[in-house]
């Protein structure tokens, strides 16, 4: 009797101490990553970013298209869309990526790619693949604040010449010192680069609307179900995030006109796309004014829905961080190089655009801070 009371009281000793254990643990567990996260340098945090991206080579590298790349196939290419060779229905190219970071007590980052996807396209006809030479560098997220803003229109009509405007990201703001070393030409519309080696143009259309939710008298743009086109010049794009770039799909794709799910709401289908296994803060491209570009998740696992300013550009973290996240409104992913303002109208391009904006907590507390 004595014996199993003795064992009884020994059982919850022994108990007490393992859930002190525990909740110590978890504490320190807390503390450390907290602790690294400060002490990380700016070009750790690029090197992380960059490692994201599917490169094919180490750069920086002379000329990204003379580059041995990453054979591509896809048989649903023709002799008039496919952007390599085609021998017995099979068209075959290369995809080139390289992606460095330059360490000094500026980091820069370097971007050089053929513009190629990794993956088959569902293109109109008519339209075509064509590498490209795309080759910036830019200051790695350059450091900016919610009370020095790039943007800040006051009036729908001053909105409206800022956001729906194609040309608008042709230069980034000077504080991301950017240099273009490829020609203006297939840079102008280029608003950042996909981890796919897809190139993420300016949310408009070549005539300055939401290409998929236009205003009355427009036609909505064709893409396929990764949603993207190419563009005259054989530029294949996005203009809104999709999961592809996480996950690239094998075999032929269909258009998103003929995939009712898409077709029928494609921001919606856009967001299905990404896998729910990375409902967190994901890396997805860097934009050309060297912000992160990052899934519609936060670290927390929350869907961005707010917080983001007119370009849709976050201060998402205590430290001052800023970046663009894909989300399932007008501009989807970068409509102008931030940080903008948050005006209470939306622009008139678009028939899928917010109506406010409001600031993150972070970016309020600066605000106040
Ligand atoms: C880069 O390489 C490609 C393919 O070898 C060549 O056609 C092009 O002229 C080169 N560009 C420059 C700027 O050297
Ligand atoms: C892909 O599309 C091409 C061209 O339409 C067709 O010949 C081929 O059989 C398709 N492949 C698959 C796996 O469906
Ligand atoms: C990167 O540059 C900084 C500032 O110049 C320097 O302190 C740091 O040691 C460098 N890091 C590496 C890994 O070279
Ligand atoms: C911009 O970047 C270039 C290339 O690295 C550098 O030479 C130049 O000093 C930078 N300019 C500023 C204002 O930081």
């Amino acid at each position: 009797m004595l014996g199993k009371v003795a064992l009884a009281i020994c059982a919850i000793i022994f108990t007490v101490f393992a859930i002190a254990a525990t909740v110590v643990l978890s504490l320190i567990s807390l503390y450390i990553p907290n602790q690294s996260v400060a002490s990380i340098s700016a070009y750790q945090t690029c090197l992380t970013v960059a490692s994201k991206f599917a490169t094919t080579i180490s750069g920086p590298v002379a000329n990204i298209t003379a580059t041995t790349g990453v054979t591509v196939t896809c048989s649903q290419l023709t002799s008039s869309s496919c952007p390599g060779s085609l021998v017995n229905g099979i068209c075959t190219w290369q995809r080139k990526l390289a992606v460095t970071c330059i360490n000094g007590s500026t980091v820069r980052i370097r971007v050089q790619s053929n513009a190629l996807p990794g993956r088959c396209a569902s293109v109109p006809p008519t339209t075509f693949l064509k590498e490209q030479n795309i080759d910036f560098e830019v200051n790695f997220n350059p450091t900016v604040n919610v009370n020095s803003q790039t943007h800040s229109p006051t009036t729908q009509s001053a909105l409206d010449d800022i956001v729906c405007s194609i040309t608008n990201q042709q230069y980034a703001p000077s504080g991301s010192n950017l240099t273009s070393y490829s020609s203006v030409a297939s840079l102008g519309t280029v608003a950042g680069m996909s981890i796919d080696n897809v190139p993420i143009l300016n949310v408009n259309s070549a005539v300055d609307v939401d290409p998929f939710y236009p205003p009355a008298g427009y036609a909505v743009e064709t893409v396929d179900t990764c949603l993207a086109h190419p563009q005259t010049n054989g530029v294949y794009h996005y203009h809104m995030a999709s999961g592809c770039a996480v996950s690239p799909p094998t075999g032929n794709l269909s258009s998103c006109t003929t995939t009712p799910a898409c077709s029928s709401d494609i921001a919606g289908y856009a967001l299905s796309t990404f896998p729910s296994s990375a409902k967190k803060l994901t890396v997805i491209g860097i934009a050309k004014d060297g912000h992160v570009i990052y899934e519609p998740y936060l670290a927390s696992g929350n869907i961005v829905t707010s917080g983001i300013d007119i370009c849709n550009g976050m201060f998402y973290d205590s430290i001052g961080n800023y970046a663009y996240f894909a989300t399932t409104k007008y501009p989807y992913v970068t409509g102008c190089f931030g940080p903008g303002n948050y005006p209470s109208f939306g622009p008139s391009c678009t028939t899928n655009g917010q109506s406010s904006y409001t600031m993150s907590v972070h970016a309020a507390a600066q605000a106040n801070g």
